[in-house]
Protein backbone atom coordinates (compact mmCIF):
# COMPACT_ATOMS: atom_id res chain seq x y z
CA UNK A 1 0.00 0.00 0.00
CA UNK A 2 1.23 3.30 -0.41
CA UNK A 3 -0.58 6.95 -0.46
CA UNK A 4 1.17 7.79 -3.82
CA UNK A 5 -1.57 8.50 -6.43
CA UNK A 6 -2.65 5.90 -9.64
CA UNK A 7 -3.19 7.47 -12.88
CA UNK A 8 -6.87 6.55 -13.33
CA UNK A 9 -7.04 8.51 -16.81
CA UNK A 10 -3.94 6.48 -18.11
CA UNK A 11 -5.95 3.42 -17.68
CA UNK A 12 -9.32 4.80 -19.16
CA UNK A 13 -9.31 3.58 -22.84
CA UNK A 14 -8.55 0.03 -21.95
CA UNK A 15 -10.41 -0.56 -18.46
CA UNK A 16 -13.08 -2.14 -20.13
CA UNK A 17 -10.76 -4.87 -22.00
CA UNK A 18 -10.32 -6.61 -19.02
CA UNK A 19 -13.38 -9.28 -19.85
CA UNK A 20 -13.01 -10.87 -16.28
CA UNK A 21 -13.09 -7.46 -14.72
CA UNK A 22 -16.60 -6.90 -16.83
CA UNK A 23 -17.55 -10.03 -15.54
CA UNK A 24 -16.87 -9.60 -12.05
CA UNK A 25 -19.16 -5.84 -12.13
CA UNK A 26 -21.65 -7.98 -13.72
CA UNK A 27 -21.88 -10.46 -10.66
CA UNK A 28 -21.59 -7.34 -8.65
CA UNK A 29 -24.80 -5.79 -10.54
CA UNK A 30 -26.62 -9.18 -10.57
CA UNK A 31 -26.08 -9.44 -6.53
CA UNK A 32 -27.44 -6.17 -6.28
CA UNK A 33 -30.39 -6.88 -7.99
CA UNK A 34 -30.81 -9.76 -5.83
CA UNK A 35 -31.38 -7.48 -2.79
CA UNK A 36 -32.81 -3.93 -3.82
CA UNK A 37 -36.28 -4.05 -5.49
CA UNK A 38 -34.81 -1.82 -9.05
CA UNK A 39 -37.90 0.47 -10.19
CA UNK A 40 -38.14 2.97 -12.61
CA UNK A 41 -38.53 5.79 -10.01
CA UNK A 42 -34.93 5.32 -8.16
CA UNK A 43 -32.36 8.14 -8.77
CA UNK A 44 -28.87 7.05 -8.26
CA UNK A 45 -25.85 7.51 -7.42
CA UNK A 46 -22.86 5.57 -8.77
CA UNK A 47 -19.84 6.76 -6.54
CA UNK A 48 -15.92 5.79 -8.17
CA UNK A 49 -18.29 5.13 -11.40
CA UNK A 50 -14.81 4.75 -13.61
CA UNK A 51 -16.07 4.04 -17.07
CA UNK A 52 -19.10 3.57 -15.67
CA UNK A 53 -19.17 -0.54 -16.41
CA UNK A 54 -22.11 -0.68 -13.16
CA UNK A 55 -23.84 2.44 -13.79
CA UNK A 56 -24.13 0.80 -17.30
CA UNK A 57 -25.37 -2.09 -16.09
CA UNK A 58 -27.99 -0.39 -13.52
CA UNK A 59 -29.36 2.35 -16.20
CA UNK A 60 -31.81 0.55 -17.25
CA UNK A 61 -33.59 0.02 -14.24
CA UNK A 62 -33.27 3.72 -12.85
CA UNK A 63 -35.36 7.38 -13.30
CA UNK A 64 -31.59 8.59 -13.15
CA UNK A 65 -28.10 7.44 -12.13
CA UNK A 66 -25.14 9.92 -12.01
CA UNK A 67 -21.78 8.49 -11.74
CA UNK A 68 -19.26 10.40 -10.28
CA UNK A 69 -15.81 9.80 -10.14
CA UNK A 70 -12.18 11.78 -9.93
CA UNK A 71 -10.60 10.49 -13.15
CA UNK A 72 -11.73 12.90 -16.19
CA UNK A 73 -10.71 9.90 -18.29
CA UNK A 74 -12.70 7.70 -17.13
CA UNK A 75 -15.69 9.59 -17.58
CA UNK A 76 -14.85 10.84 -20.81
CA UNK A 77 -15.34 6.83 -21.42
CA UNK A 78 -18.62 7.05 -19.56
CA UNK A 79 -19.37 10.25 -21.47
CA UNK A 80 -18.88 8.36 -25.14
CA UNK A 81 -21.20 5.76 -24.08
CA UNK A 82 -24.27 7.67 -22.67
CA UNK A 83 -23.48 9.94 -26.85
CA UNK A 84 -23.57 6.61 -28.14
CA UNK A 85 -26.39 5.37 -27.16
CA UNK A 86 -28.40 8.53 -26.56
CA UNK A 87 -29.14 8.11 -22.94
CA UNK A 88 -30.94 10.91 -21.51
CA UNK A 89 -31.23 9.25 -17.42
CA UNK A 90 -27.22 9.08 -16.92
CA UNK A 91 -24.78 12.33 -15.45
CA UNK A 92 -21.59 12.56 -15.21
CA UNK A 93 -19.74 14.37 -11.85
CA UNK A 94 -16.09 15.03 -11.66
CA UNK A 95 -15.23 15.16 -7.94
CA UNK A 96 -12.35 14.08 -6.12
CA UNK A 97 -13.99 13.40 -2.44
CA UNK A 98 -10.86 13.96 -1.00
CA UNK A 99 -9.91 17.23 -2.49
CA UNK A 100 -13.86 18.70 -3.28
CA UNK A 101 -15.42 17.23 -0.58
CA UNK A 102 -18.47 17.23 -0.92
CA UNK A 103 -21.15 15.30 -2.33
CA UNK A 104 -24.53 17.05 -3.55
CA UNK A 105 -28.32 15.88 -4.50
CA UNK A 106 -30.64 13.19 -2.49
CA UNK A 107 -30.96 9.69 -3.81
CA UNK A 108 -32.35 6.52 -3.61
CA UNK A 109 -29.46 4.49 -4.05
CA UNK A 110 -25.61 4.78 -3.55
CA UNK A 111 -23.40 2.04 -5.09
CA UNK A 112 -20.11 1.77 -5.15
CA UNK A 113 -17.91 -1.18 -7.15
CA UNK A 114 -13.96 -1.30 -6.22
CA UNK A 115 -13.82 2.34 -4.95
CA UNK A 116 -13.69 1.77 -1.34
CA UNK A 117 -9.67 1.11 -0.90
CA UNK A 118 -8.73 3.83 -2.54
CA UNK A 119 -10.61 5.97 -0.67
CA UNK A 120 -8.65 7.09 3.09
CA UNK A 121 -11.21 8.12 4.98
CA UNK A 122 -14.13 5.90 4.96
CA UNK A 123 -16.01 6.89 7.96
CA UNK A 124 -16.00 10.46 6.16
CA UNK A 125 -17.25 9.05 3.19
CA UNK A 126 -19.75 6.83 4.64
CA UNK A 127 -21.17 10.01 6.38
CA UNK A 128 -21.64 11.77 3.50
CA UNK A 129 -23.33 9.04 1.56
CA UNK A 130 -26.52 9.26 4.98
CA UNK A 131 -26.42 13.08 4.19
CA UNK A 132 -27.37 12.64 0.74
CA UNK A 133 -29.57 9.34 1.06
CA UNK A 134 -33.13 9.72 1.34
CA UNK A 135 -35.23 8.21 3.99
CA UNK A 136 -35.42 4.18 3.53
CA UNK A 137 -32.95 4.92 0.89
CA UNK A 138 -30.00 1.82 0.16
CA UNK A 139 -26.65 1.84 0.29
CA UNK A 140 -24.72 -1.15 -1.73
CA UNK A 141 -20.72 -1.04 -1.37
CA UNK A 142 -18.48 -4.06 -3.53
CA UNK A 143 -14.89 -4.51 -2.82
CA UNK A 144 -12.53 -6.86 -1.92
CA UNK A 145 -11.92 -8.80 0.93
CA UNK A 146 -9.22 -8.25 3.61
CA UNK A 147 -6.08 -9.22 1.35
CA UNK A 148 -2.45 -9.10 1.48
CA UNK A 149 -1.28 -6.85 -0.80
CA UNK A 150 -1.75 -8.82 -4.08
CA UNK A 151 -4.58 -8.11 -5.77
CA UNK A 152 -2.74 -5.22 -7.30
CA UNK A 153 0.27 -5.65 -9.28
CA UNK A 154 1.10 -1.72 -8.15
CA UNK A 155 -0.71 -0.64 -5.00
CA UNK A 156 -0.03 3.12 -5.79
CA UNK A 157 -2.92 4.64 -4.64
CA UNK A 158 -4.76 1.81 -2.58
CA UNK A 159 -5.04 2.52 0.77
CA UNK A 160 -6.74 -0.56 2.28
CA UNK A 161 -5.33 -3.75 1.22
CA UNK A 162 -9.22 -4.67 1.13
CA UNK A 163 -11.44 -5.42 3.76
CA UNK A 164 -12.79 -6.93 6.90
CA UNK A 165 -16.52 -7.34 6.62
CA UNK A 166 -17.28 -7.26 10.23
CA UNK A 167 -14.86 -4.27 10.28
CA UNK A 168 -16.89 -2.46 7.67
CA UNK A 169 -20.43 -3.32 8.73
CA UNK A 170 -19.28 -1.82 11.82
CA UNK A 171 -18.13 1.74 10.02
CA UNK A 172 -21.64 1.70 8.21
CA UNK A 173 -23.64 1.48 11.36
CA UNK A 174 -21.52 4.06 12.49
CA UNK A 175 -22.62 6.40 10.13
CA UNK A 176 -26.20 5.71 10.88
CA UNK A 177 -27.29 2.99 8.71
CA UNK A 178 -29.35 -0.14 9.90
CA UNK A 179 -30.43 -3.59 7.86
CA UNK A 180 -26.56 -4.54 7.30
CA UNK A 181 -26.39 -7.52 4.99
CA UNK A 182 -23.09 -9.10 3.97
CA UNK A 183 -22.82 -11.84 0.67
CA UNK A 184 -19.91 -12.88 -1.71
CA UNK A 185 -20.87 -11.48 -4.71
CA UNK A 186 -18.26 -12.28 -7.24
CA UNK A 187 -14.96 -14.23 -7.52
CA UNK A 188 -12.28 -13.53 -9.36
CA UNK A 189 -8.86 -15.63 -9.94
CA UNK A 190 -5.66 -14.21 -11.18
CA UNK A 191 -1.52 -14.53 -11.27
CA UNK A 192 -0.26 -12.79 -7.60
CA UNK A 193 3.44 -11.82 -7.11
CA UNK A 194 4.73 -15.36 -6.99
CA UNK A 195 3.43 -16.13 -10.41
CA UNK A 196 0.64 -18.68 -8.78
CA UNK A 197 -2.91 -18.31 -9.39
CA UNK A 198 -5.00 -16.75 -6.31
CA UNK A 199 -8.93 -16.40 -5.77
CA UNK A 200 -9.92 -13.27 -4.52
CA UNK A 201 -13.56 -12.46 -3.05
CA UNK A 202 -15.71 -9.39 -3.74
CA UNK A 203 -18.35 -9.04 -1.22
CA UNK A 204 -21.46 -7.29 -1.72
CA UNK A 205 -22.68 -4.99 1.91
CA UNK A 206 -26.14 -3.85 1.66
CA UNK A 207 -27.55 -1.66 4.25
CA UNK A 208 -30.55 0.74 4.61
CA UNK A 209 -31.16 4.86 5.80
C1 LIG B 1 -10.87 0.44 -9.33
S1 LIG B 1 -11.71 1.75 -10.12
C2 LIG B 1 -13.39 1.11 -10.15
C3 LIG B 1 -14.20 1.72 -11.26
C4 LIG B 1 -15.60 1.14 -11.45
N1 LIG B 1 -16.43 1.35 -10.27
C5 LIG B 1 -15.51 -0.32 -11.81
O1 LIG B 1 -15.92 -1.16 -10.98
O2 LIG B 1 -15.06 -0.63 -12.92
C6 LIG B 1 -11.78 2.98 -8.86
C7 LIG B 1 -12.35 4.30 -9.33
O3 LIG B 1 -12.43 5.19 -8.21
C8 LIG B 1 -12.07 6.48 -8.63
N2 LIG B 1 -11.57 7.21 -7.46
C9 LIG B 1 -10.43 6.95 -6.77
N3 LIG B 1 -10.25 7.87 -5.81
C10 LIG B 1 -11.32 8.71 -5.88
C11 LIG B 1 -11.69 9.89 -5.15
N4 LIG B 1 -10.92 10.35 -4.16
N5 LIG B 1 -12.85 10.52 -5.47
C12 LIG B 1 -13.62 10.04 -6.49
N6 LIG B 1 -13.31 8.94 -7.22
C13 LIG B 1 -12.17 8.29 -6.92
C14 LIG B 1 -10.99 6.24 -9.68
O4 LIG B 1 -10.81 7.35 -10.54
C15 LIG B 1 -11.50 4.99 -10.37
O5 LIG B 1 -12.28 5.29 -11.51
Amino acid sequence: MNGEKRNFDQEAASWDAKPERVRLVADIASAIAGEIKLTPSLDVLDFGCGTGLLTMQLQPFAHSITGVDSSPGMLDVLKKKIQDQNLTNVKTCCLDIEKDGVLEGSYDLIVSSMTFHHIKDISSLLNQFFNILLPEGHLCIADLDIDDGQFHENNAGVFHAGFDRENLSSLIRNAGFQDIKCQTAARLTKPVHNGSDREFKIFLITSCR
